[in-house]
């Protein structure tokens, strides 16, 4: 008896080390290239929303958490490191109630926040707080104004306040609030969620608005009349059914048929990834199944662009109208003990698959995918950072951002793989991913992705146009698909370095299960 047992675990350690050690070719070609990354995928977003920005960036200058004008030098640091390019703000649900003057002066309003727990707003986080958080981290301002219970006027007035140099009495009043040079704001969000949140408005009714609201909101900055050009984003659609097809075609065809007198330059896409709204997966404490589900879910990511961006086709050949996913990411079930309205989750190592795989999505459609923006940055949904008090961790989405900076701006060049495949139940899904680009000093990159969470994958890695030294870079895993940073133990899951040295002209990279691994390929 024990000699068959014997035999047969003989027989599936044979099978098992077959199984490991599959290799998947991987080719870049690095003689071919592609459109540009916008860095602008890299972008993130902060509403007014649980602890997003009260406590996750404004501690307030008389706080005993380090800060610089009330905005805590901690997370200021942790996102200079990952280049953030592009931070969307207020919200959300809650632009669409924000009053823009309740958030500037001495005297600050103290309002509620009906979307997100009911919560006091004390509006001590206001224009040209968001402003100064950008300057200390180095980002550009996209600003989404009040389309659903607000008026043109009142977001022009906002815009002339924040943007004109003429002695106007808005300006005055901006440069009495410590401001005098017109801000510079790169981006204009009509709306949000005009066909939910937003106001539940027919596309129709929407395209009205937009025209509105693009013709009125002007941004005077002398600086951003020729070079720089303030960029406007429709409101876009939600999801793959037949009113969201309608929505983007209402628009389109609108912005195809426009005068002289309105544009846009981007459509916004929002698609969460959630299994069951009514019943949400956990952000940890998951085991394989509900790993394999959460990753198959955003795949579908893919099929929703493409749908999108077909009919932007239509209206758009030239591609003009940028596709901006400025809400995207995994929202799990609040955790146990906090707030429901404040959306507050942890964020594992599936989260750092689930990043890489969208941006990967995102970075193969570059030509139309010009912007996105993760929810949230901080506290809320999948966050780069999780703050508690004066501490701080930072999460594996967060390493997966850093890990990328080198392809933002940096030009898509393809790859052949035959990706196999990963089984779990009856879900099966590519085993691996990759992405490659060439940055401005001409060096290629290329990020691979282990989807399977068991089985470690070898890369034979050949390039078409040069011959390959070594590789080096960074890799994340983590002993579990739930494991976390968290407070008790910040560095559980932190990117360790990874290299390989051709032999006899060939290049073997081996990467973990579950893991996110970025190289440069070097020469
Ligand atoms: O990110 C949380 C919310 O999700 C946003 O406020 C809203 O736009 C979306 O429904």
């Amino acid at each position: 008896m024990h000699k068959i047992l014997f035999g047969f675990a003989v027989i599936c350690l044979v099978f098992a080390n077959f199984a490991n050690a599959q290799k998947i070719e991987l080719t870049v070609d690095a003689s071919k290239s592609g459109s540009k990354i916008d860095r602008n995928i890299f972008g993130q977003f902060a509403e007014h929303l649980g602890n997003g920005v009260y406590e996750g960036i404004w501690v307030g200058r008389d706080s005993k958490i380090p800060n610089t004008r009330g905005i805590r030098n901690d997370v200021v640091n942790a996102l200079k490191a990952i280049k953030v390019p592009n931070v969307r703000y207020p919200g959300g649900c809650f632009a669409d109630e924000y009053h823009w003057r309740k958030g500037i002066g001495a005297k600050r309003a103290v309002t509620l926040n009906p979307n997100w727990g009911g919560v006091i707003e004390p509006n001590t986080f206001g224009t040209h707080e968001y402003l100064d958080f950008l300057d200390q981290i180095g980002s550009e301002a996209f600003l989404s104004v009040n389309v659903g219970s607000g008026t043109p006027q009142e977001a022009a007035e906002w815009f002339e306040y924040l943007t004109t140099d003429q002695p106007t009495d808005l300006a005055k009043e901006r440069a009495a609030n410590g401001r005098s040079a017109p801000y510079k704001i790169a981006y204009l969000g009509i709306g949000n969620e005009s066909w939910d949140c937003g106001g539940n408005l027919s596309a129709d009714s929407y395209l009205t608005e937009l025209k509105k609201y693009s013709r009125f909101v002007r941004n005077f900055n002398p600086a951003q009349q020729k070079n720089d050009k303030m960029l406007n984003i429709a409101v876009g659609p939600g999801g793959g059914e037949p009113r969201f097809v309608e929505w983007t075609e209402t628009i389109m065809k609108g912005w195809k048929s426009r005068g002289w007198s309105w544009d846009m330059q981007g459509l916004s896409l929002h698609s969460y990834t959630v299994v069951n709204w009514e019943d949400k997966h956990k952000s940890v404490g998951f085991g394989e199944k509900e790993y394999a589900q959460i990753l198959k879910k955003t795949l579908e990511m893919e099929g929703l662009i493409d749908q999108h961006a077909a009919i932007m086709d239509k209206y758009d050949p030239q591609k003009k109208i940028a596709l901006v996913v400025d809400e995207w990411g995994a929202w799990y079930a609040p955790l146990p003990g906090s707030n429901p309205g404040f959306l507050y989750q942890q964020n594992s190592q599936r989260d750092a698959v689930l990043a890489a795989l969208n941006i990967n999505i995102f970075a193969r459609r570059a030509d139309r995918v010009r912007m996105a923006n993760i929810a949230q940055m901080i506290n809320v949904l999948q966050a780069m950072i999780l703050t508690d008090k004066e501490k701080m961790v930072l999460t594996p989405t967060y390493y997966v951002f850093k890990m990328y900076v080198p392809f933002q701006d940096a030009i898509f060049v393809p790859v052949n793989f035959a990706a196999g495949t990963y089984t779990h139940g009856d879900i099966t899904l590519p085993r691996v991913d990759a992405v490659a680009a060439k940055d401005k000093n001409g060096k290629l990159w290329l990020e691979i992705t282990n989807v399977d969470p068991n089985r470690e994958v070898e890369i034979d890695l050949k390039a078409i146009g040069m011959t390959v030294k070594s590789a080096v870079g960074e890799t994340l895993t983590a002993p579990k698909v739930d494991s976390v940073n968290s407070f008790e133990k910040p560095n559980a899951v932190t990117p360790k370095p990874i290299s390989a040295r051709a032999q006899g002209g060939r290049l073997i990279l081996k990467l973990d299960p579950k893991s996110v691994t970025v190289v440069s390929v070097e020469q």
